[in-house]
């Protein structure tokens, strides 16, 4: 008896048609398919079946969701809150056309790293509009098993770690060794935010024994060697434990700089840097309210701006991030008065500033304006932070098999970005009057529309923690 060959049935649950579709590597005019929340196949002339929902992307580009490496989402700082949760951020990430987040867990004294990562999963889980993971911040090895614990973390899909020169819950340079020499044995990546903590405090004593108080103070006590001198630091205690490093919110010439010198090397040192960077100097702290931008590294001088530009063009910078950690303008206003009814001054500003929204936007409108190439855009927002995080199974590339995270654009929108059309809880935005070319129209996280045209349509915990796998960098790779 013939047997009658079967048909293959595709049971496509989205067809996206007749967009251009734009990953690191490639554009190209085609159709992208998507079932059970994956993308199922990409090619020309695909055709829907019954129930299957069309999309006609004519004249869009059809983009992998980004992935923003660093959030600091209901974060206790500064002597408050950052203001957005894990609903109120997340919500805005993915009207941005970011869906997925990597949020920061601060380790506690005496506490492991994976009952921190716990702590602070049972705030995230129930509020998350699309999928998150972690790095910790590492405050306590000061016990072996403290230290061991990084271990767990790995085992337990957290792979990442930042280390802190600055601020009063940083570590020291023997911590920072060890954290490296540890993550090098056991598959992590240690990222760190390097200022130089001793100068930094130094410059503040002085600035306010002068009176110096307002926000112009913030940035000279956080200048361009500041940051620069802890990055050189940083380089080389990475290649001393032979380990690789991640450099998050890069902001200053002389670190760019330090970065490219080790990767022509051949050391495994990536950087992260921000949209703020990119966009603002540091003359908006001359601005009335220039307490709003303080946040940490401070923007700094056009030079260092145009050498940032530079390193992402030559490739030299691996990633975009947003560090997004919004206050109120009234917690800003402790640079005036404190919550305590004293007279304020630079240093009893909450450091931070909001922009999970306003990250791909922002890229994919300099590509737009040919600055950089839209692969590119994608490649900094999605594909990098995917690959250095431990996630390029899942997500960061328009692939068959990965989570059906996508973002569809249009480039002849434009947009001028203010607070009342973001989607956060903050109540301004530093990016207030920023004009865009083009714009995210559409969202989907793991194929769910999120977000349409202005309108969130997600909903809260429907986000999945996702588990990223170990992490061996021997060479700049990337
Ligand atoms: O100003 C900032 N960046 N606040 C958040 C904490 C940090 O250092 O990343
Ligand atoms: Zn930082
Ligand atoms: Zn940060």
């Amino acid at each position: 008896m013939q047997r009658r060959k079967k048909r293959r049935v595709l049971q496509l649950d989205l067809l996206i048609k007749n967009g251009t579709i734009v990953t690191a590597d490639s554009t190209i005019k085609a159709d992208l398919a998507v079932k059970d929340g994956k993308i199922m196949a990409i090619g020309q002339n695909l055709k829907p079946e019954k129930g299957t929902e069309v999309v006609d992307a004519k004249g869009k580009l059809v983009l992998p969701g980004a992935i923003d490496g660093h959030t600091h989402l209901a974060m206790p700082f500064g002597g408050t809150i950052s203001t957005d949760d894990y609903y109120a951020g997340t919500r805005s990430a993915a009207c941005g056309g970011t869906t997925t987040v990597f949020d920061f867990v601060l380790q506690g004294k005496g506490e492991t790293m994976v009952d921190a990562i716990k702590r602070r999963d049972a705030i995230a889980a129930p509020d998350v509009a699309v999928d998150y993971s972690f790095h910790v911040g590492v405050c306590d090895v000061t016990t072996p098993e403290l230290l061991d614990s990084m271990e767990d973390a790995v085992k337990y899909g957290v792979p990442s770690f930042k280390v802190f020169m600055v601020y009063d819950f940083g570590v020291d340079d023997g911590s920072f060794y060890q954290v490296l020499q540890k993550a090098a044995k056991i598959g992590a990546l240690v990222g760190v935010h390097a200022e130089n903590r001793d100068v930094n405090n130094v410059l503040v004593k002085q600035y306010l024994a002068e009176g110096k108080t307002d926000a112009w103070w913030h940035y000279m006590a956080k200048n361009e060697d500041v940051e620069g001198e802890a990055d050189v630091r940083a380089i080389n205690l990475a290649k001393m434990a032979g380990t690789s490093l991640y450099i998050v919110h890069l902001a200053n010439k002389q670190g760019v700089e330090a970065v490219t010198k080790a990767r022509d090397e051949g050391y495994p040192i990536f950087a992260e840097t921000c949209p703020q960077y990119l966009y603002f100097t540091n003359e908006v702290y001359k601005r009335e309210r220039g307490r709003d931008f303080v946040c940490s590294p401070p923007m700094k001088g056009k030079e260092s701006q145009d050498a940032i530009w530079a390193g992402i063009k030559r490739g030299d910078i691996a990633t975009v991030a947003t560090d997004h950690c919004p206050f109120t303008q009234a917690e800003k206003d402790w640079g005036i008065t404190t919550k305590d009814g004293k007279p304020g001054n630079f240093t009893t500003i909450p450091n931070g500033c909001a922009g999970i929204e306003n990250m791909y936007p922002y890229m994919l409108s300099e590509a737009n304006k040919g600055r950089i190439s839209f692969n590119k855009a994608v490649e900094l927002c999605a594909t990098n932070p995917s690959k250095l995080f431990g996630l390029d199974h899942v997500k960061g590339d328009l692939l068959p098999g990965l989570d059906a995270d996508i973002v569809i654009y249009d480039p002849k929108k434009n947009f001028t970005i203010t607070n009342d059309a973001m989607h956060g809880d903050t109540d301004h935005t530093i990016w207030e009057g920023a004009k865009l070319k083009g714009y995210p129209v559409a969202t989907y996280s793991r194929g769910n529309l999120v977000y349409k045209d202005g309108e969130f349509l997600g909903k809260k915990g429907d986000g999945k923690f996702i588990k990223c796998k170990p992490l061996k960098f021997t060479g700049p790779c990337l």
